[in-house]
């Protein structure tokens, strides 16, 4: 099963993940370069480009990418974006499945968000090898570990059994394949910068979580959305576990109403990932 994602839904998801995002490795990317030298730059999974507008406008230096997803309408969308003039794109439509790293010349950076926790254990750790072989830094951002969490009024998070369940249910239920393998889920969080360290590159680790604060207006329709996804793959793995469904959907409903009464708000745990060659 391969994985498609809405245009409205990475939308929403932008603002957040720019607050979210380490600007402190952005910086240390940065700082790897001379501001004029041109950077070809490859963004895997780019889907309608909200990496490449978080992270290129904070690269100084002349930059060329390559987007690449296997969702042309979401490229299409990623073209009409209004970037620096220092940019130049080029969009290449590929299942992440067959691609290999461009080896003539290999790009100076490898970029992604959002992208690892559907990847194979295997697709890692050729991806690290070749990175490693051909000197390429990488900045992988926005990795979720699987530590959700509903937040109370003072930003705490709430115990609530049945939250943690539909947390495992969840969990779980990302591990299936994606499209690129037996996908990893939120075990990418710390199996990416593994295999990263393992083949000889140099990596920091930042976390970059999302906060949705109670009674953040502005947060609520990526947290009902967050939450209707949670609930469907909960109940998706519950019923191919054999367990009862029923108790989620009130699980959901309550969640919801404390979220649009202003008296929860949710968190979502992720990392970005800096990986650079040595010297
Ligand atoms: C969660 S979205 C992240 C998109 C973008 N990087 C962002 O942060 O908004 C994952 C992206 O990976 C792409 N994708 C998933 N599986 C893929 C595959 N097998 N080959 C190519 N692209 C894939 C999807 O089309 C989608 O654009």
């Amino acid at each position: 099963m391969s994985a498609h994602f809405q245009a409205d839904w990475l939308s929403l998801r932008e603002p957040v993940d720019a607050r979210a995002r380490s600007l402190a490795l952005a910086e240390q990317l940065a700082s790897r370069w001379p501001a004029q030298q041109l950077l070809r730059i490859v963004d895997l999974g780019a889907g309608h480009g909200s990496n490449q507008r978080w992270l290129a406008t904070r690269l100084p230096q002349p930059q060329y990418w390559i987007l690449v997803d296997h969702d042309e309408q979401l490229l299409a969308r990623a073209l009409a974006a209004p970037l620096p003039e220092r940019v130049t794109t080029q969009t290449q439509v590929a299942d992440l499945a067959d691609w290999r790293l461009p080896t003539d010349p290999a790009p100076d950076l490898v970029t992604a968000s959002a992208l690892f926790d559907l990847a194979s254990r295997e697709l890692i750790e050729k991806l690290a090898g070749a990175l490693a072989k051909h000197e390429t830094a990488a900045l992988f951002a926005l990795t979720v570990d699987g530590q959700w969490a509903c937040l109370d009024d003072t930003g705490s998070p709430l115990q609530d059994e049945e939250t943690d369940q539909v947390k495992a249910l969840f969990n779980r239920h990302q591990q299936q394949d994606k499209g690129l393998g037996q996908a990893l889920g939120p075990e990418a969080a710390h199996v990416l910068p593994e295999y990263l360290a393992r083949a000889g590159l140099k990596v920091s680790v930042r976390p970059s979580p999302w906060l949705l604060p109670a009674g953040d207006v502005s947060a609520l329709s990526l947290a009902q959305q967050l939450l209707t996804g949670w609930a469907i793959a909960a109940k998706a793995q519950a019923d191919h576990d054999g367990m009862e469904i029923d108790w989620i959907d009130r699980w959901q409903q309550r969640i919801e109403q404390a979220l649009l009464s202003g008296s929860l708000g949710l968190s979502v745990g992720h990392v970005d990932v800096l990986a650079l060659p040595p010297g």
